[in-house]
């Protein structure tokens, strides 16, 4: 394979030359709760294994029977015959274990404002929120969007809906109005939480309008027909435009609700969420997960990867809810263990650059689970920085969300881990719904770049084109080779396009979309996606949503996207644009250069939100094509990168490139 076949991330030959080892420290390995056993126990049979851990570490309210069920391939089952409740599961066993007053939550709101939350707290605060949904109509099975900022009623609002059963889809609150509408409507959601807005980078940033232009768009026939009611939480007291019969406020709902409720056990395949995440093509897919499966993997994962000691450790993952990482390391793994965790609702430069460790240094964070992306950003600002604060505290810390490269892997466990913390690099997806591929602190020796070994029970592969295991030493593609109990169930309403999208190109296995390489000891190193989704700052964009959104706007006739490697963002969108011939007519009215970027950037914040927004915005006036009219990404990334074009012997017309390479030097 080569390197463009990695969607231009860091090149295999740096990552292979990369020859820095960090043995687990024999202290930390003795209070582990990994131990190099379990790899064994796990490939010996790891569906007893997995049996294990779910009755181990979840309360039934009837145990389970069955196993894996894997007949309805690729759909599986698990422990399909046992029944809980995933709010239960994450609070109310605590308080019945005694544990009511152990802190849940410490959230720190980006003014200073702060919030301590118990088990008991959460329990009581789910209870109303999940009487107030009943009160409102929610059913158990209905489906709620959520669209909050980082604050704590976004965590009870997921538990609320657990707790009945009703399935929630977290729509992530920098997404636009278009975003959240296209997503209630595939989810049929009977509700929606929002708040008036969120603070983010010093000011008050509005929610509610983008949930009411999603309801009530300017052409009535594209409003979702399915929503009843709007809870608004109060969060920043801005004003908000008001639909009398559809709108609740969150605390007068709750207020009026009572504290106690007994949470619906459902059975262990009962939907749990659904969070739509981008593909190959233009339309998200609603990736759904299910109750004991998920919440298995989630808990086992959290304790063995993260080392966390409940009671003990103070974890802090800073992903939003608006992704997988917040729905599996904030909200279900942690608190199904028992966490006391730190929530941030802002930036991290504000109202300065130390805003980040100057929280570990107050709340005494003893694990941190972030992405590169921020790393880097880390790295950028200087090492003085976190240098002022007393980040003693950690002793764990992960990453996850896109490859890291070595220099922020070595950087990260220096400067912040004080040279003494094992780092994790986890390599997992929305579909794989928790942690696949991880070294374990105190059992694994790490390699910096690379998230080495498949944890136990899990199996995975790099294979060829033709499915065949690669040798070690050679790179190819990253499949696995076994369900696994977290594993998505379907994409939302589409199961052809389940089947289509990850179980079609290697028979029987399930490819991941990313590309990776064996090492010598056979370690896997992670190389980027190898299909045509981009990852900028760990966030998942499609380049085929983006192109669409460029060509809904009038003056773009066609358009082609690429995501280019980037020093901090791991990789940057890059939009190439043919625009219609009448505005390139009317150039001098419409403006030329920064105005027609500006105006096809904010078309695209519209469209899907702001972190979608191409950094460059080329107007050329062809796009490389294959004979069959596919656009070839891969030279227009050469272009991006500044690489000499690659292969052009498929193109239809090779002249074009040289056309947009010399006109490279006047970006819109
Ligand atoms: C990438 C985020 C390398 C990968 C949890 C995957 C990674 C996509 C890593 C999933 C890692 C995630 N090393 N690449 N440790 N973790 N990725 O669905 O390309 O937002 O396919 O899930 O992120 O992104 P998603």
């Amino acid at each position: 394979m080569t390197s463009h076949d990695t969607d231009g991330s860091t090149p295999l030959e740096n990552l292979m030359t990369e020859d820095r080892r960090f043995p687990p420290d024999p202290d930390f390995a003795a209070q582990a709760n990994a131990h190099p056993e379990i790899y064994a126990w796990a490939s010996a049979d790891p569906e007893g294994f997995w049996a294990e851990q779910a009755r181990e570490r979840l309360a039934w309210t009837t145990p389970f029977t069955e196993v894996l069920d894997w007949s309805g391939a690729p759909v599986a089952r698990w422990f399909a015959d046992g029944r809980l409740n995933a709010c239960h599961n994450a609070v109310d066993r605590h308080v019945e274990a005694g544990h009511g007053d152990r802190t849940a939550l410490v959230f720190e709101g980006e003014p200073g404002d702060t919030r301590t939350i118990t088990y008991a707290d959460l329990q009581r605060e789910t209870s109303r929120a999940a009487n107030a949904l009943t009160e409102l109509g929610v059913r158990t099975g209905d489906r709620v969007a959520i669209y909050l900022p980082m604050i704590p009623e976004a965590v009870v609002a997921m538990l609320a809906c657990a707790r009945i059963g009703a399935v929630h889809s977290v729509v992530f609150g920098g997404f636009s109005a278009e975003a959240l509408r296209s997503r209630v409507v595939d989810a049929e959601a009977v509700a929606v939480i929002t708040a008036d807005g969120g603070y983010r980078r010093g000011s008050a940033s509005a929610l509610k309008p983008a949930v009411d232009e999603a309801l009530a768009p300017e052409d009535p026939s594209e409003a979702p027909t399915t929503v009843r009611h709007v809870l608004v939480v109060r969060r920043t007291g801005q004003d908000v435009a008001w639909t009398e019969g559809r709108d609740v406020w969150w605390h007068d709902a709750l207020e009026a609700a009572s504290d106690e409720h007994e949470p619906v056990a459902v059975e262990a395949e009962h939907p749990l969420f659904i969070l739509y995440t981008s593909g190959t093509t233009g339309k998200p897919k609603g990736i759904f997960h299910t109750t004991g499966g998920y919440l298995t993997q989630a808990a086992f994962t959290h304790d063995v990867v993260f080392d966390h000691k409940p009671g003990q450790d103070v974890y802090w993952c800073t992903a939003d809810v608006g992704w997988v990482t917040g729905h599996s390391y904030v909200v279900y793994g942690p608190l199904v263990n028992g966490a006391t965790q730190v929530i941030y609702e802002g930036t991290p430069d504000t109202p300065h650059k130390g805003r980040w460790w100057e929280i570990v240094q107050k709340h005494r964070v003893s694990i941190l689970y972030t992405a590169p992306t921020a790393i880097r950003t880390c790295m950028k600002w200087g090492e003085d920085i976190p240098g002022q604060y007393d980040l003693s505290s950690l002793r764990v810390l992960g990453s996850v969300g896109e490859p890291i490269n070595p220099e922020a892997w070595t950087w990260y466990r220096r400067v912040i881990g004080g040279d003494r913390t094992p780092v994790v690099d986890t390599w997992w997806q929305t579909e794989t719904g928790t942690i696949m591929i991880s070294p374990l602190p105190g059992v694994t020796t790490a390699k910096p770049g690379s998230a080495q070994t498949p944890l136990p029970g899990i199996s995975a592969e790099v294979v060829d084109e033709e499915a065949n295991p690669v040798p070690n030493g050679s790179g190819g593609y990253l499949v696995l080779t076994r369900p696994w109990p977290s594993m998505l169930r379907g994409i939302w309403g589409d199961h052809q396009r389940f089947v289509d999208t990850y179980w079609s190109r290697f028979r029987g296995l399930y490819f991941a979309g990313d590309g990776a390489k064996k090492d010598d000891d056979g370690d896997i190193w992670l190389l980027g996606r190898v299909d045509d989704v981009m990852n900028v700052s760990g966030h998942r964009l499609s380049t085929t949503e983006i192109e669409s959104a460029l060509v809904s706007h009038p003056m773009v006739a066609e358009a082609a996207v690429v995501g280019a490697s980037d020093p901090t963002t791991g990789q940057a969108v890059v939009a190439f644009v043919i625009l219609r011939s009448d505005y390139v007519d009317r150039v001098d009215e419409v403006g030329e250069g920064a105005d027609v970027a500006a105006t096809l950037r904010a078309h695209v914040a519209k469209e899907i939100g702001p972190i979608a927004k191409p950094r460059t915005i080329l107007v050329v006036n062809e796009l490389p094509k294959t004979r069959s009219g596919k656009i070839m990404r891969r030279l227009l990334r050469d272009v991006a990168e500044h690489r000499p074009v690659g292969d052009v012997t498929t193109l239809a017309d090779s002249s074009v490139m040289d056309l947009i390479s010399a006109g490279l030097d006047k970006p819109a």
